[in-house]
């Protein structure tokens, strides 16, 4: 836990507009600064950046937030993963509460970040090599005959890992690194005969995989054609060797390209699951940034969740084979257990997203991708392609479509989906087809989704626009609570919402002469207009003298609305007493009424001379 004081420290310290210009391109209007939103798709700015107040508000996609939410969502992150590292970018000391625990987090973080520069300089060095060493060539010839351009290379820092058995060895120790934390990190094994070390990659092209936060924590090497000068190979190379595991690196968390598309998965709110390394950097070159692939191993349930930091959307883009389809049916499991929304893209029989980009080209490859049937779509109708014609074989294999359609939450989309199964097994009798399905479910389901689909919606309150102007000029200048008039504000809110928004701010303007953004939104988390709010606090629309003069004009307004409002409320329960025979209240009733009657004469002439 970190206090309130120091999160309040940190944001006052961090330059939220230098952070967030990491990732967006700002340019200044008024007290704000905007840009293109980093969390949606758009080609006009509607993200604004209100540095003073270390807010930023998108109006196309409502996000909002602070420097905090903003890392989190554009990094991935947790809270207090940011809050450390804003912390220690800022300067600020955060209290120790466990020494213990805290010493040895220092001793692993220490330890971690020596072994990540010695990955650092292992990449430099295949870098180096790739352009440097004689069969450097064998790779980068690799990499042209593939179409990977020399940007791409650069991109993603691909390297050459040379044959003879110690360079790698030999240059880390002309570096002065650790051989014990160069072996853990498995780039050098230890000889099985006497002392010393040999290199674990030898003659590959290097591909460096990053973790999110964009360290090198593992290599996957792909094996090349032989050099000349090599000696004979008693049996071919793996095709590709990757680090064994450590510290660093556990496989089936680590998703390739996902640092260099992260930004990208967050705009399309979409990303891209492939299945192999020449792929991801195919796929990033030919335009598709939010691409991602596991490494060499199925996708994990932890690969989903990482995903699903960054985007709700994946489209799964895997080999047009029988590994590729059983790969889907595997992943369906685990972005159902993520929450993840899947589409899947078919390939022809024998492509893979590499050729068929550098076959097809990337426009085809686009089509594909956004007509791409939901994962359900597509387990429909492989069920139906590949179940024999048999009545018997059919219902078998629409029962077991059962299961997958029971998890889906919108009866109308479970709707839309039996009435897929019907037409795609050519059965014109959709009860028939639901009767099977149900068939292939446990009963315990069917009574579970009636229950979700009687949930429903709140309705938002409604709130007159001239009230919420008054609201937003309070925001804008807040000390004008304090204006003549404004004391009556409360009384003419009939929102119970926009009330406690006002008295918020009037609280915070006595006790602290001006508005602090993350407290006031802190008060207000249950608030039913919190992201009108949010919206509002983002940029500053008039100024001090500005504000003054539409608050004078529309206080009166207000008032009179809410008097016109009143009357015929009022005139019917002046009815009502007499009908009942309440002489005495219809009397009272009835002063009320010519009292309104007249301020509201009043008010009129005094709105009609400004
Ligand atoms: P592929 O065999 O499809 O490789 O394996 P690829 O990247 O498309 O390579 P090319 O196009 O044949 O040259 C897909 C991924 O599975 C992992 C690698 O990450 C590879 O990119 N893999 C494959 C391994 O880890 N080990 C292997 O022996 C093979
Ligand atoms: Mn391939």
């Amino acid at each position: 836990m970190i206090s309130e004081d120091k999160i309040a420290e940190i944001r006052d310290r961090a330059p939220i507009a230098e952070v967030i210009g990491n990732y967006v391109a700002l340019k200044k209007s008024g007290n704000s600064l905007k840009g293109l939103c980093p969390f949606h798709n758009e080609k006009t700015p509607s993200f604004y950046v209100h540095p003073s107040r270390g807010f930023y508000h998108c109006f196309g996609c409502k996000a909002s937030g602070d420097i905090f939410s903003f890392l989190m969502h554009v990094e991935g992150k947790t809270f207090p993963e940011v809050a450390r590292d804003l912390a220690e970018q800022t300067g600020v000391q955060l209290p120790v509460y466990d020494p213990e625990r805290e010493a040895e987090h220092q001793r692993n973080k220490k330890q971690s970040q020596r072994l990540a520069s010695l990955m650092e300089q292992a990449t430099e060095f295949y870098c180096a090599q790739l352009l440097e060493h004689p069969d450097g060539g064998i790779a980068r010839h690799e990499l042209s005959d593939r179409g990977i351009s020399e940007e791409s290379t650069r991109k993603f820092r691909l390297g050459y890992a040379p044959h003879g058995w110690d360079s790698l060895v030999r240059f880390l120790e002309g570096a002065g690194a650790s051989p014990a934390d160069a072996e853990a990190v498995g780039l050098i094994v230890p000889r099985r005969s006497g002392r010393g070390h040999y290199d674990r990659f030898r003659h590959r092209l290097m591909f460096p995989i990053a973790d999110v936060h964009g360290k090198v924590v593992a290599f996957s090497g792909r094996a090349l054609a032989p050099a000349p000068s090599m000696e004979e190979q008693k049996e071919p190379p793996a095709k590709y060797l990757n680090s064994p595991e450590n510290q660093l690196y556990h496989k089936g968390e680590v998703l390739y390209g996902l640092h260099e598309g992260r930004v990208e998965i967050r705009r399309e709110d979409a990303s891209v699951l492939c299945e192999g390394n020449f792929d991801l950097v195919a796929l990033h070159q030919a335009g598709f940034q939010n691409s991602v692939a596991p490494m060499g191993t199925a996708f994990t349930e932890a690969h989903a969740k990482l995903l699903k930091r960054f985007a709700q959307k994946v489209v799964l883009l895997f080999d047009g084979d029988k590994a590729g389809r059983k790969a889907v049916r595997e992943a369906h499991t685990v972005v159902g257990k993520a929450g993840l929304e899947a589409h899947v893209v078919t390939l022809p029989q024998g492509a893979d997203p590499d050729s068929f980009l550098r076959e097809q080209g990337a426009e085809s490859l686009r089509i594909r991708i956004v007509s791409a049937p939901t994962i359900i779509e597509y387990l429909i109708d492989d069920a139906a392609a590949s179940s024999e014609s048999n009545p018997h074989a059919k219902a078998e294999s629409i029962a077991k479509l059962g299961p997958i359609l029971a998890k889906v939450e919108s009866p109308i989309e479970r709707g839309l989906y039996v009435e897929r199964v019907a037409r795609k097994f050519g059965i014109t009798d959709v009860g028939l087809v639901r009767r099977e399905l149900r068939r292939g479910l446990g009963r315990q389901t069917e009574r579970t989704i009636a229950r979700r689909d009687a949930v429903q919606q709140p309705i938002a309150t409604r709130v007159s626009e001239l009230q919420l102007k008054l609201i937003s000029l309070l925001i804008d200048q807040p000390t004008l609570v304090n204006h003549e008039g404004v004391d009556k504000l409360p009384k003419l809110l009939t929102s119970p919402d926009l009330r406690a928004i006002f008295d918020s701010i009037l609280q915070m303007v006595d006790r602290q002469g001006s508005l602090n953004v993350s407290s006031l939104l802190d008060e207000l988390t249950d608030n039913q207009l919190r992201p009108w709010l949010e919206a509002k606090l983002a940029v500053q629309e008039h100024d001090l003298e500005e504000a003054r003069q539409i608050l004078d004009e529309g206080l009166p307004l207000l008032e009179r609305k809410n008097i016109e409002h009143e009357l015929p409320r009022l005139q019917q329960r002046i009815v009502e007493a007499r009908r009942v025979g309440d002489d005495a209240l219809a009397a009272g009733l009835t002063r009320e009424f010519v009292e309104l009657t007249r301020s509201a004469h009043k008010l009129k002439s005094n709105t009609k001379q400004r």
